[in-house]
């Protein structure tokens, strides 16, 4: 499947995390791309909100990953600083890749593709002009790319 959205500000890329937040179950992992600055932790923002996280998320840049209590465990992983797949599997970031519990949401998951499973929500966020941006939701169907 392939859903392409526009958002015009901030409040409504946040608003499109929240929607994507009720469909969001134990072990799902979303794949977030885009450069920096093209909203990629807005997001994680409303599908925090949207798990009804009360903790504020902060950019997970300095920690490579964070957890926040929700309706489900909200995993908050960016693999900007993550140098190699090795490094990764040192630091265990593989434990969320999926998660037991919970859900992950990675920043830069283009940089860690390979640890990225197969059925993962994948959402490419692209600049447009000014406040609008494109945002891009894939997910393969088991077996065959959709
Ligand atoms: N439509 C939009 N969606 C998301 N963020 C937007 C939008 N328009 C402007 N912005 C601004 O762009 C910045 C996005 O930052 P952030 O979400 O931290 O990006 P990233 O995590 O991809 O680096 C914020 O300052 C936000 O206010
Ligand atoms: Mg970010």
């Amino acid at each position: 499947m392939e859903r392409v959205v526009i958002t015009e500000s901030p409040e409504e890329t946040m608003a499109l995390g929240m929607e994507l937040a009720q469909d969001l179950k134990n072990g799902d992992v979303v794949a977030l791309v885009g450069e920096l600055g093209a909203g990629k932790t807005t997001l994680v923002h409303g599908i925090a909100r949207g798990l009804f996280v009360t903790e504020n998320v902060a950019s997970a840049s300095f920690v490579l990953a964070r957890t926040y209590r929700g309706k489900l465990p909200l995993h908050h992983l960016d693999a900007y600083r993550i140098g190699s797949l090795q490094e990764l599997f040192e630091v265990g970031l593989d434990r969320y890749l999926p998660p037991e519990e919970g859900v992950t949401v990675v920043e830069w998951a283009d940089k860690i593709h390979g640890f990225i499973p197969e059925d993962a929500l994948w959402i490419a966020l692209e600049f447009l002009d000014g406040d609008r941006r494109r945002i891009t939701l894939r997910r393969r169907t088991r077996g065959r790319a959709a």
